[in-house]
């Protein structure tokens, strides 16, 4: 069992939550992620590590379904039955001149590793946040030391350009050379990002997060087509390079479920 340290809601629907944790921390890496239990009901969350520090670590969630409604709504002292992790590949994080992190809504928090330890091993790193609204905006003040430069948008022009991130990529395409790119957030916002990446010629990392089991290679349910090889996200990822990903299946099936999802939410909240 796992105590909830704290928790606080950092947007509408999103919460910033640190879980004590004996080892983790000594282990992980950017983009590396857990598969969290909330009791034995209750369904897997893989989640990305945002941060850790001695004997903690830290996630953030965005309220989707019953599953992370349920997660978000722990209390500090309370328990969660079981952590799995770190899983997955670590970023390859290395000095390769500047480059461009991208994150898009709640995909903003496991970002944030990754811009840090790029900024650590001497880059110059351009970040692109892109929200909806202000108010869905995170972690902006936290990212700042660790970027160069930082460009905000949002789809109502309530913060910075108006537009989705590949606007802002689109500017700093057309500025500067870019030696690599990683972007998180929804699949959609990924498919685009991916595509301008190509265009340009740009290696793009992109970290999956499609729907998972076991979290081990054995059930097959977080398949993706990189190039012509069927892949498994939890061990042979998170991420991929972006350009070779099929997102068109991916994306169907990431919403297989969402009919079954919005039951389960409707008869949760009855
Ligand atoms: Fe089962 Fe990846 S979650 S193979």
């Amino acid at each position: 069992m796992y105590k909830v340290i704290s928790r606080e809601a950092i947007a509408p629907d999103t919460f910033d939550i640190w879980l004590e944790h004996p080892n983790i921390h000594k282990r992980a890496k950017p983009g590396q992620f857990l598969i969290l239990r909330l009791d034995e009901f209750s369904e897997r969350i893989p989640l990305t590590i945002v941060s850790t520090a001695e004997g903690r670590l830290r996630v953030i969630i965005k309220t989707i379904g019953k599953s992370t409604y349920k997660l978000c709504a722990v209390k500090p002292g309370e328990t969660i039955a079981d952590i799995v992790g770190p899983l997955g590949n670590p970023s390859e994080i290395d000095r390769f001149g500047t480059v461009c992190v991208i994150g898009g809504g709640v995909g903003i928090a496991p970002l944030f590793p990754i811009a840090k330890a790029l900024k650590e091993a001497g880059n110059r790193v351009i970040g692109i946040l892109g929200a909806a609204k202000k108010e869905l905006l995170i972690m902006k003040d936290e990212f700042l030391p660790h970027l160069d430069e930082l460009y905000i948008t949002t789809d109502d022009g309530s913060e910075g350009i108006k537009g989705t991130v590949t606007v802002a990529l689109q500017k700093v395409l057309k500025k500067e050379k870019v030696e690599v790119i990683w972007a998180i957030g929804p699949m959609v916002m990924m498919k685009f990002v991916s595509l301008m990446a190509a265009e340009n010629n740009t290696l793009c990392w992109v970290s999956l997060n499609p729907i998972m089991v076991d979290g081990t290679g054995m059930c097959g349910a977080c398949r993706a087509e990189v190039g012509e090889e069927v892949k498994f996200t939890c061990v042979h990822g998170p991420e991929f390079d972006g350009r070779k990903v099929k997102w068109d299946e991916l994306i169907k099936r990431q919403y297989q479920y969402r009919e079954e999802e919005k039951r389960a939410m409707e008869d949760y909240l009855k």
